[in-house]
Protein backbone atom coordinates (compact mmCIF):
# COMPACT_ATOMS: atom_id res chain seq x y z
CA UNK A 1 0.00 0.00 0.00
CA UNK A 2 2.65 2.21 0.78
CA UNK A 3 6.10 3.29 -0.76
CA UNK A 4 8.99 1.59 1.37
CA UNK A 5 10.42 4.61 2.15
CA UNK A 6 7.77 6.71 3.08
CA UNK A 7 8.77 8.00 6.29
CA UNK A 8 12.28 7.73 5.58
CA UNK A 9 14.12 10.43 7.43
CA UNK A 10 11.83 10.96 9.60
CA UNK A 11 12.34 10.59 13.63
CA UNK A 12 8.96 9.90 15.39
CA UNK A 13 8.65 9.53 19.39
CA UNK A 14 5.20 7.53 20.50
CA UNK A 15 4.26 8.32 24.02
CA UNK A 16 3.48 4.54 25.46
CA UNK A 17 5.46 3.09 22.47
CA UNK A 18 6.14 -0.42 24.52
CA UNK A 19 2.95 -2.18 23.88
CA UNK A 20 -0.62 -1.99 22.46
CA UNK A 21 -1.33 0.51 19.57
CA UNK A 22 1.71 2.62 20.58
CA UNK A 23 3.91 -0.61 19.38
CA UNK A 24 2.06 -1.36 16.43
CA UNK A 25 2.67 1.60 15.03
CA UNK A 26 6.08 2.08 16.13
CA UNK A 27 6.38 -0.80 13.90
CA UNK A 28 4.49 0.32 11.20
CA UNK A 29 7.11 3.30 11.34
CA UNK A 30 10.10 1.48 11.30
CA UNK A 31 9.15 -0.89 8.48
CA UNK A 32 8.58 2.21 6.44
CA UNK A 33 11.92 3.80 6.93
CA UNK A 34 11.26 6.20 10.22
CA UNK A 35 13.79 6.35 13.18
CA UNK A 36 11.57 5.65 16.33
CA UNK A 37 11.83 6.39 19.82
CA UNK A 38 9.48 5.21 22.62
CA UNK A 39 8.60 6.16 25.91
CA UNK A 40 7.13 4.26 28.47
CA UNK A 41 7.02 3.78 32.59
CA UNK A 42 8.20 0.70 32.15
CA UNK A 43 12.21 0.25 31.18
CA UNK A 44 12.49 -3.77 31.06
CA UNK A 45 9.17 -3.38 28.28
CA UNK A 46 10.21 -0.46 26.46
CA UNK A 47 13.56 -2.53 26.08
CA UNK A 48 12.22 -5.43 25.01
CA UNK A 49 9.94 -3.77 22.56
CA UNK A 50 13.12 -2.21 21.29
CA UNK A 51 14.96 -5.31 20.80
CA UNK A 52 12.21 -6.68 18.65
CA UNK A 53 11.61 -3.27 16.43
CA UNK A 54 15.27 -2.81 15.98
CA UNK A 55 15.35 -6.08 13.97
CA UNK A 56 13.58 -4.66 11.58
CA UNK A 57 14.39 -1.09 11.43
CA UNK A 58 18.01 0.41 10.45
CA UNK A 59 18.68 2.25 13.26
CA UNK A 60 18.55 1.22 17.29
CA UNK A 61 15.22 2.14 18.63
CA UNK A 62 15.60 4.24 21.21
CA UNK A 63 13.64 4.63 24.31
CA UNK A 64 13.11 6.80 27.92
CA UNK A 65 11.03 5.55 30.83
CA UNK A 66 9.11 8.50 31.82
CA UNK A 67 5.52 8.81 33.97
CA UNK A 68 4.40 11.88 31.47
CA UNK A 69 2.35 13.07 34.37
CA UNK A 70 5.46 14.92 35.48
CA UNK A 71 5.98 17.83 33.73
CA UNK A 72 9.88 18.70 34.24
CA UNK A 73 10.23 14.61 33.22
CA UNK A 74 8.16 15.68 29.53
CA UNK A 75 10.35 18.38 29.42
CA UNK A 76 14.34 16.42 29.82
CA UNK A 77 12.61 13.28 27.53
CA UNK A 78 12.40 16.17 24.81
CA UNK A 79 15.74 17.68 25.89
CA UNK A 80 16.55 13.85 24.96
CA UNK A 81 15.05 13.39 22.33
CA UNK A 82 15.77 16.67 20.35
CA UNK A 83 19.31 16.12 21.60
CA UNK A 84 20.87 15.02 17.82
CA UNK A 85 18.62 16.60 16.01
CA UNK A 86 14.81 17.62 16.24
CA UNK A 87 12.50 14.92 16.40
CA UNK A 88 9.74 15.17 12.98
CA UNK A 89 6.85 13.84 14.20
CA UNK A 90 5.27 13.44 17.73
CA UNK A 91 2.68 10.45 18.50
CA UNK A 92 0.15 11.06 21.56
CA UNK A 93 -0.64 7.52 22.18
CA UNK A 94 -0.07 6.98 26.07
CA UNK A 95 -3.10 6.83 27.74
CA UNK A 96 -4.76 5.31 30.72
CA UNK A 97 -8.40 3.88 31.46
CA UNK A 98 -11.15 2.17 33.17
CA UNK A 99 -14.41 2.03 33.51
CA UNK A 100 -16.34 2.63 36.58
CA UNK A 101 -19.51 3.55 38.15
CA UNK A 102 -19.01 7.51 38.04
CA UNK A 103 -20.10 8.15 40.89
CA UNK A 104 -17.37 5.83 42.86
CA UNK A 105 -14.54 6.98 41.46
CA UNK A 106 -12.16 8.94 43.83
CA UNK A 107 -10.17 11.99 43.42
CA UNK A 108 -7.03 10.17 42.82
CA UNK A 109 -8.66 7.59 40.05
CA UNK A 110 -10.31 10.88 38.57
CA UNK A 111 -6.78 12.78 38.65
CA UNK A 112 -4.46 9.64 37.21
CA UNK A 113 -6.99 9.62 34.19
CA UNK A 114 -6.72 12.94 33.64
CA UNK A 115 -3.18 13.53 34.46
CA UNK A 116 -2.20 10.94 32.10
CA UNK A 117 -4.29 11.86 29.26
CA UNK A 118 -5.12 15.54 29.20
CA UNK A 119 -2.04 16.63 31.20
CA UNK A 120 0.97 14.63 30.12
CA UNK A 121 -0.77 15.00 26.53
CA UNK A 122 -0.66 18.45 26.40
CA UNK A 123 3.31 18.69 28.45
CA UNK A 124 4.17 16.59 25.48
CA UNK A 125 3.20 18.25 22.79
CA UNK A 126 3.80 22.00 24.22
CA UNK A 127 7.25 20.88 24.80
CA UNK A 128 7.68 19.19 21.27
CA UNK A 129 6.37 22.41 19.83
CA UNK A 130 8.24 25.44 21.44
CA UNK A 131 11.55 23.45 20.30
CA UNK A 132 10.13 23.38 16.45
CA UNK A 133 9.10 26.67 17.42
CA UNK A 134 12.06 27.75 18.45
CA UNK A 135 14.17 26.34 15.57
CA UNK A 136 11.41 26.75 12.95
CA UNK A 137 11.57 23.05 12.09
CA UNK A 138 8.47 21.43 10.74
CA UNK A 139 6.43 18.60 13.14
CA UNK A 140 3.59 16.89 13.10
CA UNK A 141 1.29 15.68 16.16
CA UNK A 142 -0.75 13.41 16.08
CA UNK A 143 -3.01 12.16 18.72
CA UNK A 144 -4.50 9.30 19.72
CA UNK A 145 -8.30 9.80 21.19
CA UNK A 146 -11.61 7.17 21.29
CA UNK A 147 -14.74 8.46 19.54
CA UNK A 148 -16.58 9.31 22.66
CA UNK A 149 -14.22 12.39 22.18
CA UNK A 150 -17.27 14.03 20.94
CA UNK A 151 -20.23 11.83 22.40
CA UNK A 152 -18.83 11.19 25.92
CA UNK A 153 -19.61 8.19 27.17
CA UNK A 154 -20.87 6.70 30.82
CA UNK A 155 -18.34 4.25 32.89
CA UNK A 156 -15.16 6.22 31.47
CA UNK A 157 -15.96 9.23 31.71
CA UNK A 158 -12.47 11.17 32.88
CA UNK A 159 -11.25 9.23 29.73
CA UNK A 160 -14.01 10.94 28.03
CA UNK A 161 -13.25 14.01 29.30
CA UNK A 162 -9.84 13.85 28.70
CA UNK A 163 -9.91 12.66 25.38
CA UNK A 164 -12.51 15.37 24.64
CA UNK A 165 -10.04 18.06 25.78
CA UNK A 166 -7.04 16.63 23.94
CA UNK A 167 -9.17 17.05 20.63
CA UNK A 168 -9.49 20.39 21.45
CA UNK A 169 -6.15 20.67 21.66
CA UNK A 170 -5.43 19.51 18.37
CA UNK A 171 -7.72 21.53 16.77
CA UNK A 172 -6.94 24.55 18.30
CA UNK A 173 -3.04 24.31 17.55
CA UNK A 174 -3.92 23.54 14.31
CA UNK A 175 -5.01 27.07 13.70
CA UNK A 176 -2.40 28.78 15.94
CA UNK A 177 0.48 26.56 14.93
CA UNK A 178 -0.55 25.33 11.35
CA UNK A 179 1.46 28.56 10.00
CA UNK A 180 4.27 27.83 12.14
CA UNK A 181 4.65 24.71 9.77
CA UNK A 182 3.03 22.37 12.78
CA UNK A 183 0.52 20.65 11.65
CA UNK A 184 -1.87 17.93 14.22
CA UNK A 185 -3.91 15.31 13.19
CA UNK A 186 -5.88 12.99 15.30
CA UNK A 187 -7.74 9.27 14.99
CA UNK A 188 -10.58 8.64 16.92
CA UNK A 189 -10.22 4.43 17.29
CA UNK A 190 -13.42 2.23 18.32
CA UNK A 191 -11.84 -0.94 19.50
CA UNK A 192 -8.68 -2.45 18.92
CA UNK A 193 -7.76 -5.29 20.78
CA UNK A 194 -4.97 -4.63 23.28
CA UNK A 195 -3.97 -6.02 26.56
CA UNK A 196 -4.09 -2.49 28.25
CA UNK A 197 -7.38 -1.81 27.46
CA UNK A 198 -9.14 -5.16 27.23
CA UNK A 199 -7.91 -6.23 30.97
CA UNK A 200 -9.60 -2.72 32.13
CA UNK A 201 -12.50 -2.15 30.02
CA UNK A 202 -14.14 -5.39 28.84
CA UNK A 203 -15.82 -7.45 31.48
CA UNK A 204 -14.88 -11.03 30.54
CA UNK A 205 -18.64 -11.69 30.63
CA UNK A 206 -19.34 -9.18 27.50
CA UNK A 207 -16.21 -9.79 25.31
CA UNK A 208 -17.97 -11.69 22.91
CA UNK A 209 -20.43 -8.97 23.10
CA UNK A 210 -18.57 -6.26 22.38
CA UNK A 211 -16.60 -7.73 20.00
CA UNK A 212 -18.88 -8.18 17.60
CA UNK A 213 -20.78 -5.37 17.63
CA UNK A 214 -20.91 -2.36 15.39
CA UNK A 215 -22.07 -2.95 11.43
CA UNK A 216 -19.30 -4.66 10.65
CA UNK A 217 -19.53 -7.15 13.55
CA UNK A 218 -16.01 -7.73 14.46
CA UNK A 219 -12.99 -4.97 15.98
CA UNK A 220 -10.22 -3.15 14.78
CA UNK A 221 -6.76 -5.04 13.06
CA UNK A 222 -3.94 -2.72 14.58
CA UNK A 223 -2.37 -2.91 10.65
CA UNK A 224 -5.60 -1.03 9.83
CA UNK A 225 -4.76 1.65 12.27
CA UNK A 226 -1.30 1.88 11.85
CA UNK A 227 -1.54 2.45 8.81
CA UNK A 228 -3.93 5.26 9.06
CA UNK A 229 -1.29 6.40 11.24
CA UNK A 230 1.60 5.90 9.17
CA UNK A 231 -0.32 8.02 6.16
CA UNK A 232 -1.18 10.48 8.48
CA UNK A 233 1.85 11.52 9.50
CA UNK A 234 3.49 11.23 6.04
CA UNK A 235 4.15 14.32 3.50
CA UNK A 236 1.39 12.45 2.08
CA UNK A 237 -0.94 14.21 4.04
CA UNK A 238 0.57 17.46 4.19
CA UNK A 239 -2.95 19.08 3.59
CA UNK A 240 -4.90 17.47 6.45
CA UNK A 241 -4.55 19.80 9.44
CA UNK A 242 -6.99 19.49 12.81
CA UNK A 243 -9.26 16.78 11.38
CA UNK A 244 -9.64 13.53 13.66
CA UNK A 245 -10.09 10.37 11.54
CA UNK A 246 -13.02 8.18 12.92
CA UNK A 247 -11.53 4.33 12.05
CA UNK A 248 -14.53 2.18 13.80
CA UNK A 249 -16.24 0.41 11.30
CA UNK A 250 -18.72 2.15 11.82
CA UNK A 251 -19.66 1.62 15.05
CA UNK A 252 -20.49 4.79 16.69
CA UNK A 253 -22.61 5.90 14.11
CA UNK A 254 -24.45 2.80 14.72
CA UNK A 255 -24.94 3.77 18.34
CA UNK A 256 -25.90 6.96 17.44
CA UNK A 257 -28.45 6.61 14.89
CA UNK A 258 -32.18 6.02 15.71
CA UNK A 259 -32.73 2.70 14.06
CA UNK A 260 -30.18 0.87 14.20
CA UNK A 261 -32.24 -1.37 15.46
CA UNK A 262 -34.24 -2.59 12.94
CA UNK A 263 -31.02 -4.31 11.05
CA UNK A 264 -32.82 -6.92 13.83
CA UNK A 265 -35.57 -7.76 11.57
CA UNK A 266 -35.85 -10.45 9.06
CA UNK A 267 -37.11 -10.42 5.73
CA UNK A 268 -39.97 -11.52 6.50
CA UNK A 269 -40.82 -9.02 9.04
CA UNK A 270 -39.97 -6.47 6.48
CA UNK A 271 -42.44 -7.84 4.25
CA UNK A 272 -44.90 -7.92 6.64
CA UNK A 273 -44.90 -4.35 7.04
CA UNK A 274 -45.08 -3.76 3.30
CA UNK A 275 -47.84 -2.27 2.65
CA UNK A 276 -50.48 -4.68 0.31
CA UNK A 277 -51.56 -3.22 -3.09
CA UNK A 278 -54.83 -2.50 -3.75
C1 LIG B 1 -11.97 2.32 40.30
C2 LIG B 1 -9.68 2.61 40.16
C3 LIG B 1 -9.57 1.56 39.22
C4 LIG B 1 -10.80 0.88 38.86
C5 LIG B 1 -7.60 2.35 39.57
N1 LIG B 1 -8.43 3.06 40.34
N2 LIG B 1 -8.27 1.42 38.88
N3 LIG B 1 -10.86 2.99 40.70
N4 LIG B 1 -11.96 1.31 39.41
N5 LIG B 1 -10.79 -0.14 37.98
C6 LIG B 1 -8.08 4.12 41.27
C7 LIG B 1 -7.16 3.62 42.37
O1 LIG B 1 -7.90 3.00 43.40
C8 LIG B 1 -6.52 4.91 42.85
O2 LIG B 1 -7.38 5.66 43.66
C9 LIG B 1 -6.37 5.69 41.53
O3 LIG B 1 -7.31 5.13 40.61
C10 LIG B 1 -5.00 5.59 40.96
O4 LIG B 1 -4.70 4.22 40.80
P1 LIG B 1 -3.20 3.68 40.74
O5 LIG B 1 -3.24 2.25 40.36
O6 LIG B 1 -2.47 4.06 41.98
O7 LIG B 1 -2.62 4.60 39.58
P2 LIG B 1 -1.54 4.33 38.51
O8 LIG B 1 -0.61 3.23 38.92
O9 LIG B 1 -0.99 5.63 38.20
O10 LIG B 1 -2.37 3.75 37.25
C11 LIG B 1 -3.10 4.58 36.40
C12 LIG B 1 -4.35 3.87 35.88
C13 LIG B 1 -4.02 2.47 35.33
C14 LIG B 1 -5.00 4.76 34.81
C15 LIG B 1 -5.33 3.72 37.03
O11 LIG B 1 -5.20 1.82 34.86
C16 LIG B 1 -3.00 2.49 34.24
O12 LIG B 1 -1.81 2.54 34.51
N6 LIG B 1 -3.40 2.45 32.97
C17 LIG B 1 -2.48 2.53 31.81
C18 LIG B 1 -2.86 1.63 30.67
C19 LIG B 1 -4.28 1.76 30.24
O13 LIG B 1 -5.15 2.23 30.97
N7 LIG B 1 -4.57 1.34 29.01
C20 LIG B 1 -5.93 1.43 28.45
C21 LIG B 1 -6.05 2.63 27.63
S1 LIG B 1 -7.45 2.47 26.58
P3 LIG B 1 -7.33 5.62 45.29
O14 LIG B 1 -8.26 6.70 45.71
O15 LIG B 1 -7.82 4.25 45.65
O16 LIG B 1 -5.92 5.85 45.70
C22 LIG B 1 -7.98 4.01 26.20
C23 LIG B 1 -9.02 4.23 25.14
C24 LIG B 1 -9.94 3.10 24.96
O17 LIG B 1 -7.55 4.95 26.73
C25 LIG B 1 -10.92 3.27 23.83
C26 LIG B 1 -11.78 2.05 23.71
C27 LIG B 1 -12.64 1.97 22.51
Amino acid sequence: MFQPDLLSGKRILVTGGGTGLGKSMGKRFVELGAELLICGRRENVLAETAAELGKISNRAVRTHSIDIRDPDGVERMMDWAFADGAIDILVNNAAGNFIAKTETLSHRAVDSVLGIVLHGTTYCTLAAGRRWIEAKHKGVILSILATYAWTGSPFVVPSAMAKAGVLALMQSLAVEWGGKGIRTVSIAPGPFPTKGAWDRLVPPAMADRWEKAGPMKRVGEHIELANLAAYLVSDMADYINGDCITIDGGRWLQGASMFHHLSALTEEQWAAMRPKKS
